[in-house]
């Protein structure tokens, strides 16, 4: 019986193996999903600072869409071209977030060795819509969290990364309220996830066939897009009464007997006080900590 690693032909080698084929999807022009095909290409051959991944899940993500398409506004078209390839897309294999087995790594990738489990994205690499692919072992790469599937993880960095990025730029913290605009997508849904973690009152904006999904997550208020303008001044002023009266509802009840009113406004005020004087940096957030293990790559959302 074949062990870990060499059911797939990697056994003995570190670097890969040269004139070995491996199944991907590939794009070889620009337009809709249709554009892309599975084909038999040569497996990637690792460099010194690269790991060699099985890929066993991966992520359609928006990028990708854009790569893929280039449905963009005209005034952004020329610039994309140049910068993912003129008449079609410069790397054929798509994809940037993936989740995996570590097969083997060069002789200066050390972090990782065969048979780790990891997750990960990079912007710059592409190539994950492919059985195999070798990544620099300092790229936006962990080793995956117990206990979750291979999909579950693949789907986590994308939206993940870029959500916890802009959350804690804006300093979000517990008590807050936050509107996550497109909270049933691969960011949304993991901005009304932090959001909560944190503390903050959520309202999550998306279409009427995912408010159930956004609820779920955490969100106190959800709007549907498709059945209200979110922007329009009156609708906003309507969603955030509703939310400080969600607030309201979700309080603790009054205290025993004795603590009446004036009693709690003064002790209530007293407490502030103490905590505005404990209240660590905005940026921190004031509830629990931002949870993340992944390095957080700035050149994940440069182009933000
Ligand atoms: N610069 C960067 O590095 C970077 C990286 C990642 C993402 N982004 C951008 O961030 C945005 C979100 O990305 P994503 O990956 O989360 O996209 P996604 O998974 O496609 O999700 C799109 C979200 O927008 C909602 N939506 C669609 N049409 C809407 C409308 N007319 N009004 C309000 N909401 C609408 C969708 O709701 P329903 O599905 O319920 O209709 C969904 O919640 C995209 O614009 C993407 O380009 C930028």
């Amino acid at each position: 019986m074949p062990g870990k690693g060499e059911e797939n032909g990697w056994q003995g080698t570190r670097q890969g193996r040269k004139g070995f084929r491996v199944k991907a999807v590939v794009c070889t022009r620009y337009g809709p999903p249709e554009v892309l095909r599975v084909e038999d290409v040569p497996m990637p051959v690792s460099r010194r600072n690269q790991v060699s991944i099985r890929v066993a899940a991966t992520a359609m993500t928006s990028s990708d869409c854009y790569v893929r398409g280039l449905n963009l506004p005209a005034r952004y078209r020329v610039a994309a071209r140049l910068a993912v390839g003129l008449t079609r897309p410069r790397r054929r294999i798509l994809g940037m977030v993936l989740a995996g087995e570590v097969v083997s790594a060069g002789a200066d990738a050390t972090a990782f060795g065969p048979c780790d489990q990891v997750f990960g994205l990079d912007r710059h690499a592409f190539g994950t819509y492919a059985e195999y692919v070798c990544w620099p072992q300092d790229t936006v790469l962990a080793a995956m969290p117990a206990g979750l599937t291979h999909e579950e993880a693949a789907a986590i960095p994308y939206g993940g990364l870029l959500a916890l990025h802009f959350l804690r730029r804006a300093g979000v913290r517990g008590g807050q309220r936050v509107a996550a605009y497109g909270a049933s997508g691969a960011v949304g849904t993991s901005a009304v996830q932090l959001a909560r973690h944190v503390g903050a009152d959520v309202t999550g904006v998306c279409s009427g066939a995912n408010l159930e999904l956004v609820r779920s997550l955490g969100a106190a208020t959800v709007i549907d897009y498709t059945a209200e303008d979110f922007t329009e001044p009156a609708a906003l002023r309507r969603h955030l009464r509703r939310s400080r009266e969600t607030q309201e509802r979700s309080r603790p009840p009054a205290g025993p007997p004795g603590a009446g009113p004036r009693r709690d406004l003064h002790l209530g005020r007293r407490r502030n006080t103490e905590a505005a004087r404990q209240r660590p940096d905005p940026a921190e957030g004031a509830g629990r900590p931002w949870p993340c293990e992944l390095p957080l790559s700035a050149a994940l959302v440069s182009g933000s």
